[in-house]
């Protein structure tokens, strides 16, 4: 499509919705009819007042001054063969609208504006096209106003109330790209459970789960009559309707009736909510049946199940799948609720392998990874939100900006597709360099601005202080071995020479420890972070000691074993809880595992206290928190502010859970599952556990249980593929495609964690 005949609406006001439209007569008869469309801001197209598909939010969120899509339609459907209406609605969405934390609007443009071409085929082989241009005419339809954040202002039955012309506009600076994204569509439909009437004498809808998209009611009113709707994560300690948390989003839909039955939902907004509260409606009854919330997010294959005889992790493993949903709109977000809803590439980074497992993501994050590309700076810096919106996420952190190496390489090893590798290989060797030119030292990254270990809970004074406890010096300079080890694993995939970043991990690693480690522990360096005046900080933390052990930052086997206890001492002393945040949580039940201590990771991802997974799990959590203890004991909030219940990244956990509960680990040299270790570590406390992912091959599936004092196993490997299964007794069994079962005594169970 070309960059040309863009139009725009005079007099618009920051949220009102233009529809531009055109009259078109068919000279002939009609073999096929397509359209080209795309927007600043969001659009929908309607021919013949029917909208064309089902997708949402179109043409979807990119580095809007770098790259912009555009939809092809076949509407040869839709067309009359007389005359039809062709009709484009815009809202300011992304790029117009209000986003980013502090609720500015216009982070890439200043209005709403379209481009739009199409193509009449005639059955004798003429073709005809029209563009956009000064013949099209603005109107107002039913959606007057529409924001993100603030919600939707929706007069049903209203006509087309023709405005005046459009105006000729610049076309913008960009690029326009064929959608490479997957469309946003509406997906589950959740009933309502209950109405309450709160303390306050409020009506409430309760939904009984949290989720991105919006609330449908089915309503029959009198003309002119409103219905009113806020939305709410939470209630109160008190059982009152809480807003405060959504911050400066309003997030309340507002819709006139139309006289006969009206399906009321927004078309160019959606809500993070559980509840909604009845500001206005004309009934004093309310029918529950008549009220539905959707979810509402990208179109991807569901690849992973997971079951337990653990109830509460199975709640947990829910509130996982649906902070995915949740944050998977069209790019990879936070959280769906307050005034940010951005890509944040911290997040991102945490939970991409358990993305990767619970759904087909591959499509999806490549369209973002692109992003994080062109955004990445000429220096090799990646900022921490992409696509970047101006004052938030401009700065530059350690294991946000990790995300360039560790999402290709899991999205590699997840789908097998070298491509992922060779496409953004480039990027990654840019963030590489990048770290080694930071601070002083080149084989550290020293000083800096880092988010550290980000919630964690050993440092939290007040809600301002977030950086958790450990060093963010020594955080950085993990990392940074940590992403040259990914090099080494992506230049042997690609057949690439991997000695240069074989010896830079060396030099990292050596330089590590002479900074950072001392008498086997890690210690504080005390020339940076140490000066900190706004929180303790430590060398020696569960999060530093997990990193040491994940990323290889260990010398000997002694050295190994000594971490392994102190991690596991440090957990006891701590009441048997992690104090672990965003950097440290991913890593230390795997730091416990692969150092065989899965006794101990089961402990903890079964502790109830908080901080625990299953603390939320047991405040009634239906998705993942930003914070451990967002609900506190006493029913009272972390913060009355920024406090997010729909924040995925500790969900994370379940990359652990396939890894080492049930078991499947896909080997570096056999990416796309080819070629996999299963090895489930059983706990009785599961009683049972069962899952699988649907691969490229077909179905890995793992099953366990308990059963007349034994340990029973099955096994599913996919035609194509090659497993290696060692079981609890240590025995191991090579095995291509088939069903296997095996049994092993129950009293040898933790045997293969002694490795
Ligand atoms: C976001 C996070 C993000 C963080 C940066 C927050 O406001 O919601 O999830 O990673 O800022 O530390």
């Amino acid at each position: 499509m070309n960059n040309t005949n863009w139009i725009r609406a005079d007099g618009l006001g920051q949220s009102d919705c233009p529809v531009f439209c055109i009259n078109i007569k068919a000279n002939g008869r009609i073999k096929k009819v397509t359209a080209e469309v795309t927007a600043i801001g969001i659009y929908e197209l309607y021919v013949n007042q029917k909208k064309v598909g089902d997708a949402l939010f179109a043409p979807g969120w990119t580095s809007y001054h770098n790259r912009l899509q555009y939809q092809t339609y076949d509407i040869t459907d839709y067309f009359d063969t007389e005359e039809s209406s062709v009709a484009i609605q815009c809202a300011p969405g992304w790029a117009v609208g209000y986003i980013g934390h502090g609720n500015t609007n216009h982070m890439f443009f200043d209005h709403v504006s379209v481009t739009a071409e199409l193509k009449l085929e005639y059955l004798d082989g003429r073709t005809e096209t029209y563009v956009t241009g000064e013949d099209w005419q603005v109107c107002r339809w039913d959606t007057v106003r529409s924001e993100f954040y603030h919600g939707e202002y929706r007069v049903y039955g209203a006509p087309l109330e023709r405005l005046g012309m459009a105006v000729a506009d610049a076309a913008p600076e960009t690029r326009l790209i064929s959608d490479e994204g997957c469309p946003t569509r509406e997906q589950e439909r959740v009933p309502a459970v209950s109405l309450i009437i709160t303390p306050k004498g409020e009506r409430v809808i309760d939904f009984g789960q949290n989720l991105a998209g919006y609330v449908e009611i089915r309503i029959k009113g009198e003309k002119g009559e409103r219905v009113r709707i806020s939305h709410a994560e939470v209630l109160d300690k008190d059982g009152n309707f809480y807003t405060k948390n959504l911050e400066l989003a309003k997030n309340i839909n507002t819709y006139v009736l139309s006289g006969t039955e009206d399906i009321l939902k927004p078309k160019f907004s959606f809500q993070g909510y559980r509840y909604i509260r009845l500001d206005e409606y004309p009934y004093e009854n309310v029918d529950l049946s008549a009220f539905t919330s959707v979810a509402v997010y990208s179109q991807m294959k569901r690849t992973g199940s997971f079951v337990c005889g653990h109830e509460k992790i199975n709640r947990l493993y829910s509130n996982t799948i649906w902070g995915q949903r949740s944050n998977f709109i069209d790019i990879p977000t936070d959280c769906p609720q307050r005034d940010e809803r951005t890509g944040w590439t911290g997040d991102v980074q945490v939970f991409v392998r358990t993305a990767a497992i619970n759904y087909d993501v591959e499509r999806f994050m490549r369209k973002w990874l692109r992003d994080v590309m062109i955004e990445q700076r000429a220096d090799g810096a990646v900022t921490s939100v992409v696509p970047g919106v101006a004052g938030r996420g401009d700065r530059i952190s350690t294991a946000w900006g990790d995300v360039c190496t560790v999402a290709p390489w899991e999205l590699y090893l997840a789908y097998g597709n070298k491509s992922m590798l060779e496409e953004f290989y480039p990027m990654m060797e840019r963030w590489i360099e990048y770290m080694r030119r930071e601070g002083e030292e080149e084989y550290l990254w020293l000083g800096g601005d880092h988010y550290g270990d980000w919630l964690a809970s050993d440092a939290i004074l007040c809600p301002e202080v977030r950086e958790g406890a450990t060093q963010t010096d020594l955080i950085a300079s993990a990392f940074f071995a940590y992403s040259v080890s990914i090099m080494v694993k992506v230049c042997r995939a690609l057949g690439r020479d991997s000695s240069e970043y074989e010896t830079l991990y060396g030099n990292i690693k050596s330089t590590f420890r002479r900074f950072f480690m001392k008498d086997g522990l890690p210690t504080l360096y005390p020339k940076y972070d140490a000066f900190s005046t706004t929180r303790p900080v430590k060398g020696l933390t569960q999060t530093s000691v997990a990193l040491v052990l994940r990323f290889g930052l260990y010398d000997g086997e002694d050295e190994r074993k000594l971490l392994t206890d102190k991690l596991v001492d440090m957990i006891k002393e701590n009441d048997g809880k992690m104090s672990t945040g965003f950097v440290g949580t991913p890593h230390i039940l795997h730091a416990l595992s692969e150092n065989g201590r899965s006794d101990a990771a089961y402990d903890l991802f079964l502790c109830e206290k908080n901080p625990s997974w299953l603390y939320s799990v047991n405040q009634g959590a239906t998705t993942i928190w930003e914070h451990w203890d967002s609900i506190k004991d006493d029913g009272s909030f972390w913060y009355d502010v920024k406090n997010s219940f729909n924040h995925y990244a500790y969900g994370s956990v379940f990359d652990w859970v396939y890894s080492w509960v049930l078991g499947i680990n896909v080997r570096d040299d056999g990416a796309g599952y080819k070629t996999l270790d299963i090895r489930p570590v059983a706990d009785k406390r599961l009683g049972f556990a069962e899952g699988a992912i649907d691969t490229e091959n077909g179905r890995v599936g793992v099953r366990w249980e308990f059963a007349d004092g034994k340990l029973r196993y099955t096994v599913e490997i996919p035609d194509g593929s090659l497993a290696k299964i060692t079981l609890a007794d240590g025995s191991a069994h090579e095995c291509e495609g088939g069903v296997y079962t095996f049994e092993c005594l129950n009293n040898l169970v933790y045997r293969i964690m002694e490795g």
